[in-house]
């Protein structure tokens, strides 16, 4: 029984949810505050439903995806005013951005800021030290001038600047170093220039760095020390001659349109995390590395206008998640890659013009072109460079595809253990209500500033359904009335049903009681937040549904509707899966993969994220390709309540942020050991005892020792550095501390590495 729980209790959305506070007054003051700016913003037109007797905070009416408040409890906490598409002309000359702030800071706990298209004029004032809650910003398309004050680097709360389409000029100043949370930086299209400062080596929380379309140059700080970045985009400025050092797991680098010549590093091969990689329009010379193709996560890849040299041939290989390639006007010769040609996958671009290809048309000079423009540069063009990577690195793909398709078995598990239930479901149901229409809006803005920004979180929810909110006909239908046999489970919340949309998609309806009566618009923020899980390693919200009491409209039950992910759980492909059905090492390090990237997208692809998920292997679901889905995670209503309780106002993000992410690590970590062991963990005892094990394991001379602590299914399969190298990220998962564990980056990394490794002895078999 107590097994079975775990499995119910799927998405574990806590009691609070019946608890949200119910409506409240917006302090006076800061609905004064409020109608200060919109006068000071010169009334715009976003802004024309806003009046003095508007409740900001709780009249959902009021919300417009340009223009909305968000509150918690009687204080403001976020604003965004988003002006025009094209942005506003200046405003008059009577504007004074130094009054404006003063407004702006009477609203003393703000932590989202969005100020966007409105005209705001002027240079930042030192006053902008007084924002010391805020958290994430962004002013773009205004006409804000002059330096970054250094009133800025006082913001220790700061997460998020975003600044684009501004007059900012003069030099990145070197005290960005000091801000300890800034993860998103962007300044694209300001008049900056000089160099980077040496302290952006310093921003460890750095994620994304923007800088393009500036007037920036020189070389730039060796960027590798910055363990956190992922997206960097310096286009169109001056920036070279040397390509930067970078991080290995960074993964979208920009840099088209500056003046780069040298070569590009060996070290990009190893770059396992890359997605998005574009230099066009530089002077790069050097040979073209092939690997660049086969990296197993690149999508997108652009070296046009460049003097790359190198000979292509037809038998090299691509990524297999590679969309869009573009090495024209360049100096290749040999033939392009057959995995490039057309009609291999329909939707994937290759642009190959003004090479010295063997095409057969005119698009390609003649060869004589490429060897001349070569030597003029001073590069003898050598032979193509066998590169034993990338040609290994294709062959991963072509395993793992192989693999994977060879696993989708007919036997479909159902995941959840159905509790016998002798309940009524009639009693769960109120007499009378209301149907909700299918088409109610949502504010689909709240948090968009802070929207992430790498390329993995962006594409994750491709192929979901779109969210939407169910009407209760349609989720009848799905359940046939909820019928008792599509009862899964249910605990004190509610029940959990399994259903068929008309469509046919297969659905799981989760059932939450609301005990006060409130009305739909004070679940805003909480369905906001439930409709951005959605992501290929979760197990995704779909939709919600509000059932109402006809005599005063407040809601009496919330549905919420999730994916139904029906191939079982890891551990019965693991530690409990008969003969046949035990996933292969690749299949192993696929699924972790999927895991890992999950996690990433709870911690940084949601604002806020989502930590401390309590992560069991039993709720990380397969799906018939065998696609790793997180079938529980902590949405942290429960948290927020306890934090407007405890009275300490606005808590330090940083614990949360430092602590919470490396809860997860070490879950993920637990997950690890039983994927290589084979082995059921089913308490913290066992886990301590098998650390130990895979400690003393790792250390032995030889793999003899190591091996004997892999699970016997798969130690064949397997190259030693593989599986040492899944061991040892595995180990440090597991460390004690808490920051001694390493980031979800770095286990991509490391996975993505054993990937690739393993299979050069899979393939030698
Ligand atoms: C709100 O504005 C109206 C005029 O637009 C005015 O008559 C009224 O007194 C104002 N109410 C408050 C509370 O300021
Ligand atoms: C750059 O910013 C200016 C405002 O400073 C704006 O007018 C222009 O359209 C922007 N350019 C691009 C390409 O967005
Ligand atoms: C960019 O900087 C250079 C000096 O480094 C200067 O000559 C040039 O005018 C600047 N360009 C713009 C558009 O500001
Ligand atoms: C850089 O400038 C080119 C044209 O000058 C433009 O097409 C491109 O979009 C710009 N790139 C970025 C990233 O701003
Ligand atoms: C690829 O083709 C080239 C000739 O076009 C040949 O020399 C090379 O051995 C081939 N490589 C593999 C791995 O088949
Ligand atoms: C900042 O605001 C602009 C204008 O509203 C918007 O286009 C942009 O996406 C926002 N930036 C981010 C990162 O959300």
């Amino acid at each position: 029984m107590a097994g079975n729980r775990d499995h119910f209790l799927l998405i574990f959305l806590s009691v609070a949810l019946a608890l949200v506070p119910g409506s409240m007054q917006l302090q006076s003051s800061q609905t004064w505050s409020l109608l200060k700016i919109q006068q000071m913003l010169n009334y715009p037109a976003v802004l024309s439903h806003w009046h003095n007797n508007t409740d900001f905070c709780y009249g959902g009416d009021y919300k417009t995806t340009s223009a909305f408040v968000e509150c918690y409890g009687d204080s403001v906490t976020q604003l965004h005013i988003i002006g025009p598409a094209g942005g506003s002309p200046p405003l008059p000359k009577t504007f004074s951005i130094d009054s404006f702030l003063t407004t702006l800071s009477r609203l003393p706990d703000l932590r989202v800021l969005t100020l966007t298209g409105l005209g705001l004029w002027g240079p930042l004032p030192g006053k902008v030290s007084r924002f010391t809650s805020l958290e994430i910003v962004n002013v773009s398309g205004n006409y804000l001038y002059g330096e970054l004050p250094l009133a800025l680097s006082r913001l220790g709360n700061l997460q998020t600047f975003i600044a684009d389409d501004n007059m900012l000029s003069g030099k990145l100043p070197g005290w960005l170093g000091r801000l300890p949370l800034l993860a998103v930086l962007s300044l694209r299209n300001n008049s900056l220039e000089g160099t980077l400062p040496e302290s952006v080596r310093d921003m460890g929380s750095l994620r994304s760095l923007v800088l393009a379309s500036n007037n920036l140059s020189g070389n730039l700080p060796d960027l590798s020390s910055l363990k956190n970045l992922q997206v960097i985009d310096l286009a169109n400025n001056s920036l070279g001659p040397v390509f930067p050092r970078l991080g290995r797991k960074v993964a979208s680098v920009v840099l088209s349109g500056n003046k780069f010549s040298d070569g590009l590093p060996s070290e990009l091969t190893s770059s396992y995390l890359l997605e998005h990689f574009d230099v066009s329009r530089n002077r790069f010379v050097g040979p073209f590395m092939p690997a660049l193709l086969s990296l197993p996560s690149i999508e997108y890849l652009n070296i046009a206008e460049n003097r790359f040299t190198g000979l292509l041939s037809g038998n090299m290989s691509c990524g297999e998640n590679l969309l869009f390639v573009d090495v024209s006007s360049n100096l290749l010769t040999g033939s392009l890659p057959a995995c490039l040609s057309s009609g291999h996958k329909e939707s994937k671009t290759v642009l190959f013009s003004a090479n010295c290809l063997s095409t057969g048309d005119d698009t390609q000079h003649p060869s004589p072109f490429c060897k001349n423009q070569a030597l003029a540069v001073g590069i003898v063009p050598d032979q193509v460079r066998k590169n034993p990577s990338g040609a290994k690195a294709g062959l991963v793909a072509g395993v793992v595809a192989a693999a994977l398709a060879a696993a989708v078995l007919a036997g479909v598990a159902i995941f959840f253990a159905v509790r016998k239930v002798s309940m009524r479901r009639a009693q769960a149901r109120p007499a009378r209500r209301l149907v909700e229409h299918a088409s109610s809006a949502y504010p689909s803005k709240i948090f968009a500033d802070a929207r992430y920004i790498s390329q993995t979180v962006k594409l994750g929810a491709l192929g979901i359904p779109a969210y939407r909110s169910f009407s209760l006909v349609e989720l009848e239908a799905a359940t046939n009335d909820f019928e008792v046999s599509n009862l899964m489970g249910q605990d004190s919340h509610g029940q959990m049903y399994r259903g068929r949309l008309s469509n046919g998609t297969p659905v799981t309806i989760r059932s939450l009681k609301v005990k006060r009566s409130q009305t739909s618009q004070s679940f805003n923020r909480h369905i906001e937040m439930i409709s951005k899980l959605r992501h290929r390693h979760l197990v995704s919200a779909l939709g919600h549904c509000f059932e109402y009491n006809l005599d005063d409209s407040t809601v009496t039950q919330l549905y919420l509707v999730f994916e139904y992910v029906q191939n079982g759980n890891l551990r019965g492909r693991i530690s409990q899966g008969t003969e046949g059905r035990k996933l292969t090492w690749v299949q192993r390090i696929s699924t972790t993969i999927g895991v890992a990237k999950g996690i990433q997208f709870l911690h940084a692809g949601i604002i806020p994220g989502l930590f401390a998920n309590n992560l069991k292997i039993v709720n990380i679901l397969l799906d018939q390709n065998l696609v790793a889905k997180i079938g529980s995670y902590n949405i942290p209503i429960l948290a927020e309540t306890m934090k407007s309780e405890g009275g300490s106002g606005n808590k330090y993000p940083s614990d949360r942020v430092a602590n919470g992410d490396k809860i997860d690590i070490f879950d993920l970590g637990v997950i690890l050991l039983e994927v290589v062991s084979g082995r059921p963990i089913t308490s913290i005892y066992e886990v301590e005892i098998m650390k130990e094990q895979l400690q003393s394991a790792l250390t032995a001379e030889g793999p003899t020792k190591r091996r004997s602590f892999v699970d016997p299914a798969v130690s064949k399969g397997c190259s030693d550095e593989s599986l040492r190298t899944v061991m040892e990220i595995c180990l440090r998962c597991l460390a004690k501390e808490a920051s001694q564990r390493p980031s979800v980056e770095d286990v991509l990394w490391n996975l993505q590495f054993a990937a690739q490794i393993s299979s050069q002895v899979e393939a030698k078999h």
